[in-house]
Formats: C-alpha cells, structure tokens, sequence
C-alpha cells in the first residue's frame, strides 16, 4: 500500500521542505519511490509560490539534497490524502489538530519529535528563519536522525 507523508512547518519554506526533500532523497536511494510520496506545506500562506528559503537551500544543497519545493498551506482536503501529516513544532500541532475535520484526521496528526533517535534534547524542530547558519545546520542534523527512523517505518508497511 502507498505511504503518503506530508511534513507541515509554519512557511513552508524552511523546515518542512528540508524534510520533504531529504525523506524523497532516502526514498529514491532504496528504490522505495513507486511506494511513498511525499510532500510539505505550511500552516501559514503568506509564502505560497515561493521556493525555499535561501539559506535552507544552500544549507541542504551542501548535503546532497536540492530543494525544488514551491510553497503551499495546507488544507483539509491533505487529511484525506496523506497518511501521515508530521508537525515540526507545537504550534504547528495545534493548527493542524484545529484544521483536522474528524477524529481520523487527528490520528493522522504527529510531531517530528516522535522520530528522533539521537537528540533526546530536542522535543521539537526549531524554526531558524531569524537564526543563522548554525540553525539551519541543526535543522538538517535533526532532520536527517528523523528521517532515517521514518525510512525504517515506511520499509515496514510498504514491504
Ligand atoms: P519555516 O520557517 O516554518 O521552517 O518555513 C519560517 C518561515 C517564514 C516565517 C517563519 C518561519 N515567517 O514568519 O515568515
């Protein structure tokens, strides 16, 4: 059965992209692309139709991952899509939670943290749009722990 993920941050520009792009990237290299999609969107749309920030696009790029990612806030129908819809921070959680029609939607609902293996300190994504380069750098390093526990899951159901 086809996994679909959609990764949600407040722009949409920054942290869920990143996500998008370095989950599609392991996707691709197990060969797991007909089985998955993936994409992010943000709960704020005041960037809609803009390519990622940047700084994040510069940041990933220094990682292998090329961010081509236009950005687009999420809407009900996402809940009947996706699969599983990953919030990067509280607030995002809570917009979602608030968007989501139905109790199945809310089960549909995680926060990124869940998947974090090797930062225990990190309960959430932070949001590095006024921070700098070390910021950025942090968000991959979290992303990448993530993502790599997410493959994990999605091999599971996908097998
Ligand atoms: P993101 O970062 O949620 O990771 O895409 C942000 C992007 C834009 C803004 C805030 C956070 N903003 O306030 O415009």
């Amino acid at each position: 059965m086809k996994q679909r993920i959609l990764f949600v941050c407040l722009g949409n520009i920054c942290r869920s992209p990143a996500a998008e792009g370095m989950l599609q990237r392991l996707v691709d290299r197990e060969g797991l692309g007909n089985f998955v999609e993936v994409d992010s969107a943000g709960t704020y749309g005041g960037h809609a139709g803009e390519r990622s920030d940047s700084r994040m696009r510069r940041a990933a790029a220094s990682r292998g991952i090329e961010l081509t990612h236009r950005s687009r806030q999420v809407r009900e129908e996402d809940f009947k899509r996706f699969d599983m819809v990953i919030a990067m921070d509280d607030n995002n959680y809570e917009a979602l939670f608030r968007l989501a029609p139905d109790r199945e939607a809310q089960f549909k609902i995680y926060r990124f943290r869940e998947f974090l293996r090797h930062h225990p300190d990190w309960s959430y994504i932070p949001d590095p749009y006024y921070e700098g380069h070390e910021g950025f750098e942090l968000v991959l390093d979290l992303l990448e722990d993530g993502c790599a526990t997410l493959l994990e899951e999605i091999r599971k159901k996908v097998k």
